[in-house]
C-alpha cells in the first residue's frame, strides 16, 4: 500500500480523460490517469475508430460493386470478415500505441486499476491512494441493455459486433439511433439482410426532418427493412437463430440481434454518491463549468448528460483542465457541436433543426434553403445524391446546417464555423469554393439564402 499526492487525478483515460490530463500537464500540474482497461477508452477500442474502419470496409465493397460504372472491372467482390477485422484491429493498435507514447511523452502517470473516489478528493486504486487538489470524473458510458435481454452468442452489442469476424447474413438491429443505423448500413453493404426496429416513428429522430426522410428513403432503396413506431417485447436465441418479438406480436427471425438502444453513463461503483457527488438518472450533476457538487471534483464526457460524442469529450476535458488552472473558458453548447452519422449516405449536422429554430423564434422568423446535390458535379462523379440544407434567422445568422450524402461529414467543419461564429449568409456568400468539390453545395446554399443564387432555378 502506498499513498501519493498529486495535483490532478483523472479517473478514466478515454477521450475526455486523456484530453484533460494532457492539458493539465501542459499547464504545469502533476497528473495521474487511473484507467481500468486501456488508454483511449470506448472511442478508440470499441466505438468510433473501429466502427469507422468497418464502415470503410463497407464503402470499399460498395465502390467495388459499382466499379464498372466508372469503367473499372474488378471481378467478383468477396468480403473476408476476418481480414476486415484484422484491418480494424491494426488501426486501433496503431492509434493506441501512438496515444500511449503521447501520454508518456507528457510525463503523465497512468495507474492501471479501478479508481474509487473517497472523501477529500482521495482516489483509491486497489491498495494505493492518490490525494489530489482536483479530480476529474471521465469514466464514460456503456451499452444500455433492455430489461430481460441479455447478450449471448447471437444477441450482440456493438462491442461484440466489432470484435467478431462474422458479417451476419440476416441481422435484426434493435434501435434506429446512431449506432443502429451505422451497423445496418455497414452490414447491408457487406451483403446482409437487415431489419431495424425503432420505437420512435423515425430513424435518427433527433436530426432535421428532411435529413431523416432522405436517410429513410436511401435505406429503403438499399433494401434495409425498418419497423418503426414499435417496441421490442422479447428476444430469444437458439443454437441456429435469434428471434425478436415486437410489442405488436410480429416475430422477426435473424442470425444475429444487435442491441443498440442507447448508452448509459458509467457512474456506479465509483464511490461518487458516498463522496457527495450528486447524480441524476445516473449522470453526474454539473454546473455550466462542469463542476460537480463537490468542490474540486469535475466531470467530463459521456458521464455528463447531453450528446455522447468523443469530440464533446475532448472539449470537456480541455475546458475542465483550463478551469482548474484558473482560466476562463466558455462552455460550447451541445447545439454548436458537429454531429456526423457515417452511414451510406452520411448525415451531418450542426446547430438547430428547422423545427427547433421555428419553435425558438417563430416560423416567420426562419428561412431555409435546400440545395440538391444533383446539381453538384463532384457528388455526381462520386455517384451520391443528397441535400445541403441551411437554416437562418431572417436578416440574421445561420443557425443550422443539415447535410446528407456520401462524404458530407467532411463538410461539417465549414458549417460549424458558420454556425459557431453566427455568420450571416451575406457575409459568407462571397467566399469562393473550389470547383469541383462537394463544398460548393454549401456555397450554393449560402448564396441562395443571401438572395443571390447561382445554380438554383
Ligand atoms: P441513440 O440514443 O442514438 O439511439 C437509440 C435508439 O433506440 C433510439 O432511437 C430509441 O428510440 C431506440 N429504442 C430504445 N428502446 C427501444 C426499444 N425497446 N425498442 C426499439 N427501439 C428502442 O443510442 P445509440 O444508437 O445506442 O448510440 C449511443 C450514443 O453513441 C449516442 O448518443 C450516439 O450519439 C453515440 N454514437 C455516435 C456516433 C457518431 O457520432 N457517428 C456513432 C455511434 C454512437
Amino acid at each position: 500500500m502506498s499513498a501519493h499526492t498529486v495535483d490532478v487525478v483523472v479517473i478514466g483515460g478515454g477521450s475526455a480523460g486523456y484530453a484533460a490530463a494532457i492539458r493539465a500537464r501542459e499547464l504545469g500540474s502533476s497528473v495521474v490517469i487511473v484507467e481500468a482497461d486501456k488508454l483511449g477508452g470506448t472511442c478508440l477500442h470499441r466505438g468510433c475508430v473501429p466502427t469507422k474502419a468497418l464502415l470503410h470496409t463497407a464503402e470499399v465493397a460498395d465502390v467495388a460493386h459499382a466499379a464498372s460504372t466508372a469503367g473499372v472491372s474488378v471481378g467478383e467482390v468477396v468480403v473476408d470478415g476476418s481480414a476486415a477485422r484484422a484491418f480494424r484491429d491494426k488501426i486501433v493498435a496503431g492509434k493506441h500505441k501512438g496515444l500511449q507514447g503521447l501520454i508518456a511523452g507528457h510525463g503523465i502517470t497512468v495507474v492501471a486499476g479501478y479508481g474509487v473516489l473517497g472523501p477529500d478528493r482521495v482516489v483509491t486504486v486497489g491498495d494505493d491512494t492518490y490525494a489530489a487538489s482536483h479530480v476529474v470524473i471521465a469514466t464514460g458510458s456503456h451499452t444500455r441493455l433492455l430489461p430481460g435481454i441479455e447478450p449471448g452468442p447471437r444477441v450482440w452489442t456493438s462491442e461484440t459486433a466489432l470484435s467478431s469476424d462474422v458479417v451476419p447474413a440476416r441481422a435484426i438491429v434493435l434501435g434506429g439511433g446512431v449506432i443502429g443505423v451505422e451497423f445496418a448500413s455497414a452490414w447491408r453493404s457487406l451483403g446482409a439482410e437487415v431489419t431495424i426496429v425503432e420505437a420512435l416513428d423515425h430513424l435518427v429522430a433527433a436530426e432535421d426532418a428532411s435529413s431523416v426522410a432522405q436517410l429513410e428513403r436511401a435505406f429503403r432503396r438499399r433494401g434495409i427493412q425498418t419497423r418503426l413506431g414499435v417496441r421490442v417485447a422479447t428476444v430469444a436465441e437458439t443454437a441456429d437463430a435469434a428471434s425478436v418479438t415486437l410489442e405488436d406480436g410480429t416475430v422477426l427471425e435473424g442470425d444475429v440481434v444487435l442491441v443498440a438502444v442507447g448508452r448509459a453513463p458509467h457512474t456506479a461503483d465509483l464511490g461518487l454518491e458516498q463522496a457527495g457527488v450528486a447524480l441524476e438518472r445516473g449522470f453526474v450533476v454539473v454546473d455550466d463549468q462542469l463542476r460537480t457538487t463537490v468542490p474540486g471534483v469535475w466531470a467530463a464526457g459521456d458521464v455528463v448528460a447531453g450528446l455522447q460524442l468523443a469530440h464533446r469529450g475532448f472539449q470537456h476535458g480541455l475546458a475542465v483542465a483550463e478551469r482548474i488552472h484558473g482560466r476562463t473558458v466558455p462552455q460550447i453548447p451541445d447545439a454548436s457541436i458537429p454531429r456526423v452519422i457515417y452511414t451510406h449516405p452520411e448525415v451531418a449536422s450542426v446547430g438547430l433543426t428547422e423545427e427547433r429554430a421555428k419553435e425558438t423564434w417563430g416560423a416567420e422568423a426562419i428561412a431555409t434553403v435546400e440545395y440538391n446535390l444533383a446539381g453538384n458535379a463532384k457528388s455526381t462523379i462520386l455517384g451520391t445524391s443528397g441535400v445541403a440544407k441551411v437554416v437562418r434567422r431572417v436578416n440574421g445568422p445561420v443557425v443550422g446546417v443539415h447535410l446528407v450524402g456520401d462524404r458530407v461529414g467532411e463538410l461539417i467543419t465549414e458549417a460549424q464555423l458558420v454556425v459557431g461564429w453566427e455568420a450571416h449568409p451575406e457575409d459568407i456568400a462571397p467566399f469562393v469554393h473550389a470547383h469541383p468539390t462537394q463544398g460548393e453545395a454549401l456555397g450554393e446554399a449560402f448564396l441562395a439564402l443571401a438572395g443571390s443564387p447561382l445554380h438554383v432555378a
